[in-house]
């Protein structure tokens, strides 16, 4: 197991990315904090692994609030006496404008989970892990480095946690931690739902992708096991598309 004894934290581990990562985190031997903003989805994730025979424990957090996730932190490392990987991932869509008629509270509050929370994330993380290294792995997205229609907040929000991932590795690597994230393309979760409950939308976006399929949430975590493990010991400050190079193409 990649992961043995590791003391993880998922934030979004309630629903898709999150969730499928916490079982696989949890397959590997690592203790994992479910981090959810919503109880219910955070305790059947936690409830899960536990049935399956491993270790894990539901924590409410709000990562867009830095008190929150200071508290996340703390209490994970009280809880089993240290942080070794911190997984920057709860996040949210905006309501569809143009940036023109964007409302700006709806700037804000894509921005506050989104880009602040994963910030709130690496400050906590990389306080608790100064002494013992560790590993951040942040959740951009391929809309942090291509543009859509009226998607102007998310796209701010995750072009920024490219650059925070650059950025916070330069800062943290004196300290033997490593900070990487990935940028996922179109992949089945809650986020998507809007677009799933619409048949005629979802075949033609599934369409639109390089094998004409959305990914699974269990296709993304894979590539953050590997992250987080002793394996990708060299793979520092670079955000990895897990998208099958829809990234890389012009549709
Ligand atoms: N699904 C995709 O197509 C896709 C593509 C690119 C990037 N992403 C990113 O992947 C990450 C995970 O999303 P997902 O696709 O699994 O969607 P999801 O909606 O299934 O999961 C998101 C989780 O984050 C939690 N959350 C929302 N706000 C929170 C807050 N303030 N504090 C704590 N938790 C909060 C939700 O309760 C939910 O459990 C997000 O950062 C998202 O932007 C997803």
């Amino acid at each position: 197991m990649s992961l043995s004894n590791k003391v993880a934290i998922i934030t979004g581990g309630g629903s898709g990315i999150g969730r499928a990562t916490a079982h696989r985190f949890a397959r590997e031997g690592a203790k994992v904090v479910v981090a959810d903003v919503n109880p219910e989805s955070g305790e059947r994730t936690a409830a899960v692994i536990k049935e399956q025979g491993g270790e894990a424990a539901c924590m409410v957090v709000d990562t867009s609030s830095a008190q929150s996730v200071e508290s996340l932190v703390r209490q994970t490392v009280g809880r089993y006496g240290k942080l070794d990987i911190m997984f920057n991932n709860a996040g949210i869509s905006n309501e569809r404008h143009s940036v023109i008629d964007m409302p700006v509270e709806e700037y804000h509050r894509t921005v506050a989970v989104n880009q602040h929370g994963v910030f709130y994330g690496i400050k906590a993380a990389g306080n608790a892990m100064k002494e013992t290294g560790g590993v951040i792995i942040n959740t951009a997205s391929i809309y942090g480095w291509l543009a859509d229609h009226h998607c102007f907040p998310y796209h701010a929000s995750k072009g920024a946690v490219v650059m925070m991932t650059k950025s916070a590795a330069f800062d943290l690597a004196r300290f033997n931690i490593r900070v990487v994230g990935i940028a996922p393309g179109l992949i089945d979760t809650g986020i998507v739902s809007e677009w799933r409950e619409r048949p005629d939308v979802w075949n033609k976006i599934q369409k639109a992708q390089m094998r004409g399929r959305a990914g699974t949430p269990e296709e993304v975590a894979n590539v953050v096991v590997f992250l987080a493990s002793d394996q990708a010991s060299f793979l520092n400050g670079h955000v990895f598309g897990v998208d099958d190079g829809a990234a890389s193409f012009k549709r």
